[in-house]
């Protein structure tokens, strides 16, 4: 039985004083237990927000992270400094990333390995550009990106991380895929870890849909027997539409 995960990806939004405000909001009702619930947040909130969910369950993760283990990388940021601190999650090849910041399969593979060696849960993200998916290759580059992702991965390793089917198209769009679609990629790249790994590790892995999910559409998602939660950007900013989310969960 797989744990469902909604997980909130902040983005380049929230100060310190902003990401505490909604912790504490978050925190005044209770959480349903059931839930895996985490806060994907920018580097300068992790350690206040860290200290913040103490006690409540809420798990929080960084956004990124570089695959070294440290060293002369100007500007990044590594795995042991993000344990160090308590993170627990870190979402990785993130479609923005690999659009603006120019993350490839390689630099994701690399990034994950790093992540798991260092006990961080990755929360890997694929999907298909507009133009893919009208093209008709939705499985194929999703299928490329999986294994590309998880090459060289061990069995235990890939049970334990979160894949993030998120199609660019949807995200911040407002148009989200529809349920059906979301479930039948999903469902696809489940067998793709079937293929690569056993029906056992493709049954433990969870997989997220992302892309445009608020609480009035995330009910149809998880209706679908392969979508094991959710991976929220605009609607996980607002506490009182996150509680919602992970309630109907
Ligand atoms: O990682 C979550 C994300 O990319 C989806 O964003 O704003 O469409 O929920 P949004």
């Amino acid at each position: 039985m797989r744990i469902p995960v909604i997980a909130g990806n902040w983005k380049m939004h929230k100060t310190v004083k902003e990401a505490l405000s909604f912790l504490s909001t978050l925190r005044s009702e209770p959480l349903p237990g059931n839930v895996e619930t985490v806060i994907c947040a920018p580097y300068p909130s992790l350690p206040a927000l860290v200290e913040a969910a103490e006690g409540s369950g809420i798990g929080i993760g960084a956004q990124n992270l570089h695959w070294a283990e440290e060293g002369a990388y100007t500007g990044e940021v590594s795995a042991r400094m993000l344990t160090d601190i308590g993170v627990r999650y870190v979402i990785i090849g993130h479609s923005e990333r690999r659009t603006y910041f120019a993350e490839t399969d390689e630099s994701v593979n690399r990034k994950g390995k790093t992540a798991l060696k260092h006990g961080l849960v990755p929360i890997l993200c694929v999907g298909e550009s507009l133009e893919e998916r009208e093209s008709g290759k939705t499985k194929h580059v999703v299928r490329e990106q999986v294994v590309r992702a998880l090459d060289g991965l061990a069995s235990e390793e890939v049970k334990g991380l979160i894949v993030a089917y998120e199609p660019v198209w949807a995200i911040g769009t407002g148009r989200a895929s529809t349920a059906e679609d979301a479930g039948e990629v999903i469902g696809f790249i489940r067998r793709t870890v079937a293929d690569l790994y056993d029906q056992q590790v493709a049954g433990e892995v969870r997989i997220l849909y992302g892309g445009s999910v608020k609480p009035g559409n995330i009910g149809a998602f998880l209706a679908e027997a392969d979508i094991d939660g959710a991976l929220v950007g605009g609607a996980s900013l607002d506490p009182e539409s996150f509680r919602q989310l992970v309630a109907a969960a």
